[in-house]
């Protein structure tokens, strides 16, 4: 068994998610190594969701009987969890969506029909990069081409990280907002987040992270970050699917206008017009994922008790391993960085010639669960060349066997295809 330094009691943790005991094709241990795509869920989460529908469920903020206040408390709590985990300045800054694209789509449309100073029309440019995922091009794409605003973004390096070089070409008086990953999905490169902040403010321009990649796998402060909005998704760090996260800061979530209209986000309403509520409800219309919430707490609950630095430390240590152990596999290529530093657990690659379909494929016939594809990435795959990556990504119940397991794994599929 190889012993790293910094590594979590896995044993203990693994313990605490039964899929992980699961086997495939005919008794195989499963290895799951998707955690990218979705983590796995604890039991402590599983639990809280069925005890919510079994002893709470009823809608929130409306019912003035006994169950329906449990499960206002509930989900409000939640907001409260979620806000200490990301180190918010107010609870009201914290807004639950479906998912990170949600969250980033509601800022997008925030801004397309904001009034001055903030509004994006076709005299103004958005910024991105290259690095991002589809659900960071695409609404600012989409904004683009409602308001005729200019969308530039920064390009890459051959090692996977951001081209910065030309930043003051790119971030320029004209730039409303830049929008940025701070981990890529893709290639788990960890963005420099003070440089471009910087730039953005000395501009003016609001700032806008996708932390999807980083809230499952790092202490995630707001304030530290700097950023008006940071978005991220419950489902990718313990939580269930269905719930995400848009942090804003208060006095932006005051002045910008919502996006979808409906019950629960007003104050009052006419035949003429309506007045909103105010933030976070402004941006929750209709009943929102509550039992989702209540998971999401769960986990961020869970998360927090093992520590988000313990579990950083964790994951650094198997990133190092698997960097090592994956270059020793010959004719693999890492696309992004080839080392542990400022990369999170993530790792993308290409096997010689063989199609990453057929490498997954091959994988999961021995048990080992990666993704394989562009991953909502598509530019990052162009940018290299390549049609698709393999991609590996650990978590904190991962081990170095894992990671054995997959280089063995490599090997099979090596051999299979001559
Ligand atoms: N965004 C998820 C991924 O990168 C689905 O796999």
């Amino acid at each position: 068994m190889t012993i790293l330094p910094g590594l979590l009691d896995t044993e203990a943790i693994r313990k605490d998610f039964p899929i992980l005991d699961r086997t495939v094709h005919d008794g195989k241990r499963i290895v799951y190594l998707d955690s990218a795509a979705t983590s796995q869920k604890p039991r402590q989460v599983l639990d809280a969701l069925n005890t919510y529908y079994e002893r709470h469920n009823a809608n929130v903020h409306r019912g003035v009987y006994t169950i329906a206040e449990e499960a206002t408390a509930l989900y409000e709590g939640a907001r409260d969890k979620v806000a200490a985990f990301v180190n918010a300045p107010s609870r009201d800054e914290v807004i639950f969506t479906k998912n990170a694209s949600e969250s980033l789509n509601l800022v997008a449309n925030m801004l397309g029909w904001a009034d001055e100073p903030y509004r994006v029309d076709h005299d103004t440019e958005i910024v991105i990069t290259e690095m991002e995922h589809h659900s960071n091009i695409v609404p600012w794409q989409l904004l683009s081409q409602r308001t005729g605003a200019k969308l530039k973004w920064f390009g890459l390096t051959d090692d996977g990280r951001l081209d910065l070089s030309n930043i003051e070409e790119i971030i320029t008086e004209k730039t409303k907002v830049v929008s940025f990953v701070l981990v890529s999905n893709i290639m788990g490169t960890i963005n420099p987040v003070e440089a471009i902040v910087r730039r953005a403010q000395e501009v003016g321009a609001l700032v806008v992270i996708d932390a999807s990649q980083a809230a499952p796998h790092m202490v995630l402060d707001v304030q530290a970050l700097q950023a008006d909005f940071v978005a991220f998704t419950g489902h990718k760090m313990c939580g269930p699917t269905g719930i995400g996260v848009l942090w804003g800061r208060q006095e932006l979530l005051e002045d910008l206008p919502p996006f979808l209209g409906g019950g629960e986000m007003i104050e009052t309403v006419s035949m003429h017009s309506s007045t909103y509520a105010p933030a976070p409800h402004k941006f929750e219309a209709g009943t929102p994922p509550i039992a989702q919430a209540v998971g999401l707490g769960a986990a961020v609950d869970y998360l927090s008790a093992i520590g988000m630095e313990n579990i950083a430390r964790h994951e650094h240590a198997i990133t190092e391993y698997a960097v090592r152990r994956l270059q020793e596999v010959p004719d693999l290529r890492i696309i992004g960085p080839t080392t542990a530093e400022d990369r999170g657990a993530t790792i993308s690659f290409t096997l010689g010639d063989i199609h990453p379909h057929d490498v997954g494929q091959v994988l999961d016939e021995q048990g080992i669960a990666v993704r394989v594809g562009h991953h909502c990435a598509r530019p990052v795959c162009l940018r290299y060349g390549i049609p698709a990556t393999t991609r590996a990504s650990f978590y904190l119940y991962s081990t170095p066997g894992e990671v054995d397991a997959l280089v063995e794994g490599l090997e099979h599929v090596r051999n299979f295809f001559g």
